[in-house]
């Protein structure tokens, strides 16, 4: 049986490329630059299988340049920019890689929460600057985290891993969900289940862990950001576009919010001009981005296309129903 042919928007690590590599016949994007969409139409025209990046969409336009197509496999664990409904209606599996980032990620969301607290963007850029004079009493005073309150929207395996850590701070932690999680969670993390407005209204640090789907597109608009505390610093490493950056901008400039720190934007790459201001942490979308961790993603990707040309389910099929086997 011939091998099935295999597009990889990126050259993936090698733990990968050897996983894809022994069953599949693959052609990996290797230049520098990202792939052009263009060139991305072209390259997958003859292709059973795809190992794509949030950056590329996979839509009806991707699908229809690629009629052979039976797998795209998204090495991330959000899928926004998979169409779904598309992919099924034309039998194509779509998988992604959860389970493997979580840890990685809250250990980022909480550097974050730490950066912008402690102001630690402003104290890096002084003490490179060579215009620090010394220690000063009240220089660069920033906020406390230990003992604080953090509000976890989104009580997934992120959010809640997000919220073992502030044990360790002893912080109170506040959770929302569209779910409410089970009760030993709950205990496990010291969690205690609140509305978001609730939510909103009594913590130091709100920490954003929710997908983007229609309802959580905008969720953050002028409204729920003024239900803030003046004192309060938003965190965000869910998705961009979960934050209306006008909002959040307008909220910053009239101090209805003390501070923000954000890995994702509204249009990535491009970031607001009004977000780049000292009480902003800014970070170029990295909350995963550990190699251990990068490298697992690619490699549940590899696996999930590997399998599936086996004939078998793949672990993390996004829409089992489009799996009729090959
Ligand atoms: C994801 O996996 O969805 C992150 O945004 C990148 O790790």
């Amino acid at each position: 049986m011939p091998k099935a042919k295999v597009f990889a928007t990126r050259p993936l690590f090698p733990a990968a490329q050897q996983i894809l590599n022994a069953s599949c016949e693959v052609e990996y994007w290797t230049q520098a630059e990202r792939i052009s969409k263009e060139e991305l139409l072209r390259r997958v025209k003859e292709k059973d299988g795809l190992v794509c990046l949030l950056t590329e969409k996979v839509n009806d336009e991707l699908l229809r340049a690629a009629p052979k197509l039976r797998i795209a496999a998204n090495v991330a664990v959000g899928f926004d920019n998979i169409d779904l409904p598309a992919c099924t209606k034309r039998g194509v599996v779509a998988t992604n890689t959860p389970g493997v980032l979580d840890e990685t990620t809250a250990d980022f969301a909480w550097t974050l929460m730490m950066a912008v607290a402690r102001r630690i963007g402003e104290g890096e850029a002084l003490a490179r600057s060579g215009a620090w004079k010394g220690w000063d009493l009240d220089q660069l005073v920033g906020a406390d985290v230990w003992g604080k309150t953090l509000g976890v929207v989104g009580f997934g395996r992120i959010g809640r891993a997000m919220a073992r850590r502030a044990l360790g701070f002893q912080m109170k932690v506040l959770y929302t969900d569209a779910i409410r999680a089970p009760l030993d969670i709950e205990n496990e993390a010291k969690a205690e289940y609140r509305d978001l407005n609730s939510l909103l209204a009594d913590s130091d640090f709100v920490s954003l862990h929710v997908p983007l789907t229609g309802d959580t597109r905008g969720l953050f608009d002028v409204a729920k950001l003024s239900k803030m505390k003046p004192t309060a610093f938003l965190i965000n490493t869910s998705r961009g576009p979960v934050v209306d950056e006008a909002a959040l901008v307008y909220a910053l400039e009239s101090k209805k919010l003390a501070g923000a720190a954000l890995d994702v934007y509204e249009q990535e790459p491009f970031i607001h001009a009004g977000l780049k201001r000292p009480n902003v942490v800014l970070a170029p979308h990295i909350a995963s981005a550990s190699l251990e961790t990068r490298t697992k993603m690619a490699v549940i990707a590899a696996e999930n296309v590997v399998t599936f040309f086996k004939g078998k389910k793949p672990a993390n099929m996004l829409n089992p129903e489009a799996w009729k086997g090959i």
